[in-house]
């Protein structure tokens, strides 16, 4: 028997929402016909959006939502997607040389916070810093932030059927500008994050937060590099870095070794995490500059969804990818002293999706399933576990006098029964409610059979002393309430 041991003294703080949050770039199908699906569309949408999407994703209660890349965010020009729709010019986004796909603009930023207001998600725009001036971010964001009727920009903004401002509150300067970016120096970008940061703040009327350009994976010398030269010159609220697990092997048919090897490269994440954040105390001791983690998951080889490579990077979606998810949820969340945000990549027919959709049908993934029932944690405070046992990871919270405990049972082929208990003096809780998910390490849902994988029912188990024993199939994710 293996052991779980909730430590309700020990805390590292709140998990902030931001953990949950999601990302959403214009590639391949997650907006054409994934999200987005027009006004004219056969498909039930509204305003263009589909239903299903809208009222799948908003049961998650979604705090954020990263728009529009990504690499395509440094080719992104804003005004392309302001105006009548059927104004809007076609151009050739970042992936247009890997799919030869054309950007429509029909979903521009009056579409994308029409979305997340439907959602119920905040919006974070991701701005392009190599493809235009810091002038024009700023002119972006006083459009977005400025005061209804203040300015030209404003007014253009009320004309184009959005009064009021709409108060972005997350802006990313660039996106992987180590690479794609502008394949900067860590101390190189430092500069330019201070430019756009300088000039820009003298629109945010509303406090909005910045967001610096953080690390590929775990290179600690552009963490580093960054913040010597950044120096806490302007403001910052968080570095975030990317991190995409890889893959290993075919998406759905892959081996044990290949599940093994994908599941330890995930668990990297927990090191990545410390080592970024020791790396930025040297030059921050008070810690005073957050971790976002703004893309993150795996990334199977493409060709396995619903149109067979047609889309981008579209991929279907395992019990394998569920229980990274499980995995690295665990880890924000016991990172919460540091990590405020993560968005896992990508929404819709992409990487590590939640949805994949072809015309008229949609399913949910695993990964969707997780999020769903990873609900609690969101601003809850953290509590520390004790694990005792192989291949497990867990993370537990308390808000509201109720205990949530996360577990993924990281095991290819081994049940593993698991004694959960409660340290500490006071009244020990009779019961607790445990919902199950997975035993498959290979389920999927397909449009033919959208229930393979999906949550069991809850089941109510005594406890004795304070102590519950919970049998976690192979390859699972268990939702413990007490
Ligand atoms: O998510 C796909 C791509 O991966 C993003 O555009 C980029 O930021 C990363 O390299």
């Amino acid at each position: 028997m293996e052991r779980i041991c909730l430590l309700p003294c020990q805390s590292a703080g709140t998990i902030e929402p931001g953990i949950y949050g999601h990302f959403s770039e214009h590639i391949g199908g997650v907006f054409r016909d994934g999200v987005w699906v027009g006004e004219d569309a056969s498909v039930p949408q509204t305003d263009g959006f589909r239903n299903f999407v809208i009222e799948k994703f908003r049961e998650l209660n979604p705090p954020v939502l990263r728009w529009p890349g990504g690499c395509f965010a440094e080719t992104y020009k804003w005004r392309d997607g302001i105006g009548p729709r059927d104004k809007r010019p076609v151009t050739m986004g970042w992936w247009y040389r890997n799919d030869g796909r054309l950007e429509t603009n029909e979903v521009g930023i009056h579409e994308f916070t029409h979305f997340c207001e439907m959602v119920g998600a905040k919006p974070y725009v991701a701005a392009n810093i190599t493809g235009t001036t810091p002038m024009d971010m700023r002119d972006f964001m006083e459009y977005c932030n400025a005061p209804a009727g203040s300015t030209t920009l404003a007014k253009e903004r009320g004309e184009n059927g959005h009064e009021e401002p709409f108060d972005i509150p997350y802006w990313g300067i660039g996106n992987e500008n180590w690479g794609g970016g502008g394949n900067m120096t860590p101390a190189q970008y430092a500069r330019e994050y201070i430019k756009y940061v300088t000039l820009c703040d003298t629109v945010n009327l509303q406090g909005a937060k910045y967001v610096a350009c953080g690390a590929n994976a775990g290179d600690y010398r552009w963490t580093d590099g960054f913040m010597r030269e950044y120096a806490h010159r302007v403001p910052l609220y968080a570095l975030a870095f990317h991190y995409y697990c890889g893959a290993s092997g075919d998406c759905v048919n892959f081996t044990k070794e290949q599940w093994d090897e994908l599941v330890t490269r995930a668990g990297k994440l927990d090191d990545m995490i410390r080592r970024h954040s020791a790396a930025m105390e040297l030059h921050d001791p008070e810690k005073k500059v957050k971790i976002i983690v703004d893309e993150w998951g795996c990334w199977h080889p493409g060709g396995s969804g619903p149109t067979k490579g047609f889309n981008l990077f579209e991929q279907q979606s395992t019990m394998r990818d569920g229980v990274i998810t499980a995995l690295s949820l665990n880890a924000f969340n016991n990172h919460c002293d540091r990590v405020v945000m993560a968005n896992v990549a990508q929404l819709c027919n992409n990487l590590h999706c939640l949805f994949l959709t072809l015309g008229e049908d949609a399913i949910v993934t695993p990964t969707y399933w997780v999020f769903k029932m990873y609900k609690n944690h969101m601003g809850a405070k953290q509590i520390g576990t004790a694990i005792e046992g192989d291949k497990l990871s867990a993370s537990a919270s308390e808000k509201d006098g109720k205990i949530t405990l996360t577990v993924a049972n990281l095991s290819y082929e081994d049940e593993k029964e698991v004694e959960i208990s409660l340290f500490g003096e006071g009244k020990k809780p009779e019961s607790a409610v445990v919902t199950i998910l997975g035993g498959d390490p290979h389920g999927h849902n397909t449009f033919d059979d959208p229930d393979a994988v999906k949550p069991m029912d809850p089941v109510t188990l005594q406890a004795a002393d304070g102590k519950v024993t919970v049998k976690l199939p192979k390859a699972s994710v268990a939702l413990v309430e007490w």
